[in-house]
């Protein structure tokens, strides 16, 4: 089995990574941590404790940090909802949170490792940053990080920034520079590893309250999703779940195409604050750093989701 940590700010596409996640028998998950980023850290706790005890899984759900390193919170209520979860209300909490905070109990999960795990990290990676910082002797333990953020062309959050490198880029910085393996996957592979309008119809129908409910869910989010006027044309009808790549990679790598590259992140910048900035002409000279996905084989990729949808439905 291949230990994982999984750090998120749930969000709506952060509890389909869940999902994926707690639905891949090759998982063995060790340790959930939370952070600011979609909507605050108290909400983001409540959801992954609350989406937790609805999927019936028990689990340490330790909570990380408030804010960001050094800028002000910005959240995104305006695309999962002010609760974070769109519309949807999974369990009342069973789950309680952990003693320990994020932090701590990513450090004492990998000390305390046998073999190096992975970690999967879909927010703006600021307890992985924190835990870089405080405590460099657990880079040996952790084989390596798979994001989902930033992006080699183009922003969500604004023209060129991705939302959560935007929302810590200091933090994505300190990871990037950290000399260990990085996967990126970042919103040149996101956008294409979307859910047509139909085929969520076809998920809601499949036979579980489980899929009808996520299906419900997702429709907010293709709603909010299609009122950022960045994105494509026809984009209503296309629902990214962008989080869920990061644990997808893990378990299907075949289903994606990258390559390695250096990547910087801009810190200040007067126009392009949070962007990844992805040498792909080699110009730095630098050494690469990061993988960076830029391609799915999205057929594969939702036969892959609907499935996890349809195991934890069952469960
Ligand atoms: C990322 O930003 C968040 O809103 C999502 O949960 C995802 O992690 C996409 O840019
Ligand atoms: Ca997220």
């Amino acid at each position: 089995k291949i230990p994982v940590i999984l750090d998120c700010d749930p969000g709506i596409d952060d509890t389909m990574m869940l999902t994926l996640a707690f639905a891949r028998p090759e998982l063995d998950i060790r340790l959930v941590t939370t952070e600011a980023g979609n909507v605050s850290q108290d909400k983001t706790t409540y959801n992954a404790l609350s989406f937790l005890t609805y999927i019936k899984q028990d689990v340490e759900v330790a909570r990380g940090l408030d804010a960001p390193m050094f800028r002000t919170l910005e959240v995104a209520e305006e695309i999962h909802g002010e609760g974070g979860l769109g519309n949807v209300k999974w369990a009342e909490p069973t789950l309680q949170t952990s003693e320990r905070s994020a932090v701590n109990a990513m450090r004492e999960t990998l000390l305390a490792s046998d073999e190096p795990v992975i970690i999967v990290a879909t927010g703006p990676l600021t307890n992985v940053a924190a835990l870089l910082l405080a405590h460099p002797e657990v880079k040996p333990k952790i084989k390596m990080i798979s994001w989902m953020g930033g992006s080699a062309v183009g922003g969500n959050m604004s023209t060129t920034a991705e939302f959560n490198a935007y929302v810590d880029p200091h933090a994505v910085e300190l990871v990037f520079r950290s000399g260990l393996p990085i996967v990126m996957s970042g919103l040149d592979v996101t956008h294409k590893a979307y859910i047509t309008l139909d085929e969520m119809e076809r998920l809601s129908k499949s036979g579980t309250s489980f899929a009808e409910k996520v299906a419900e869910m997702m429709k907010f989010y293709t709603f909010t999703q299609s009122q950022t006027p960045f994105h494509a044309p026809n984009f209503e009808n296309q629902i990214r779940v962008h989080d869920v790549c990061a644990v997808a990679y893990l378990v299907a790598p075949e289903l994606f195409q990258g390559g390695d590259y250096f990547v910087e992140v801009e810190l200040e910048g007067r126009l392009t604050a949070g962007s990844t900035i992805v040498d792909y002409v080699g110009k730095t000279g630098k050494a690469h750093n990061v993988k960076v996905l830029h391609t799915v084989n999205r057929e594969g990729f939702i036969e892959l989701f609907f499935n996890a949808v349809d195991t934890i439905g069952k469960q």
